[in-house]
């Protein structure tokens, strides 16, 4: 599939609006791609108990499972930094979860971005994963 990452960065910087992140005021939107050609997305909501916090990447996951979607092809991840934001290791390890050669593409507000593949990001993730 082609892979639409200028859309899906679009989409995660819309989604960032929806933030709800009061105490780091650090807002985060992600936007997943389905192998079904739909996108999800998620924002990080905080909650005054820090632990609860969910991340954006999480969030769009999670929202997708929901749909019936656990096939992915890529994930975008936008944010107001000084250089992109990589996923936290938990988000990482939740994404391998559905298959390690998803495309990672992080994004900040000046469109610098960062690409590399969940792979990369988190060697022999899936190793032990669903008896393999
Ligand atoms: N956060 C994300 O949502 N995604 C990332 O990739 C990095 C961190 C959130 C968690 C927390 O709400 C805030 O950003 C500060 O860490």
């Amino acid at each position: 599939m082609d892979i639409k990452i200028e859309s899906l960065i679009a989409e995660a910087k819309a989604v960032r609006a929806q933030a709800y992140a009061p105490y780091s005021k650090f807002a985060v939107g992600a936007a997943l791609l389905g192998s079904s050609g739909r996108i999800y997305t998620g924002c990080n909501v905080e909650n005054l108990s820090y632990g609860l916090t969910i991340c954006a990447e999480r969030s769009a996951v999670f929202t997708a499972v929901a749909a019936g979607e656990k096939a992915f092809v890529a994930i975008a991840i936008v944010a107001d930094s000084k250089t992109p934001v990589s996923p936290c290791g938990a988000c990482r390890q939740v994404l391998a979860e559905f298959g390690d050669s998803l495309q990672v593409c992080s994004a900040n507000l000046q469109e610098q971005r960062y690409e590399a593949t969940l792979r990369e990001l988190l060697p022999r993730a899936q190793e032990g994963i669903l008896g393999s």
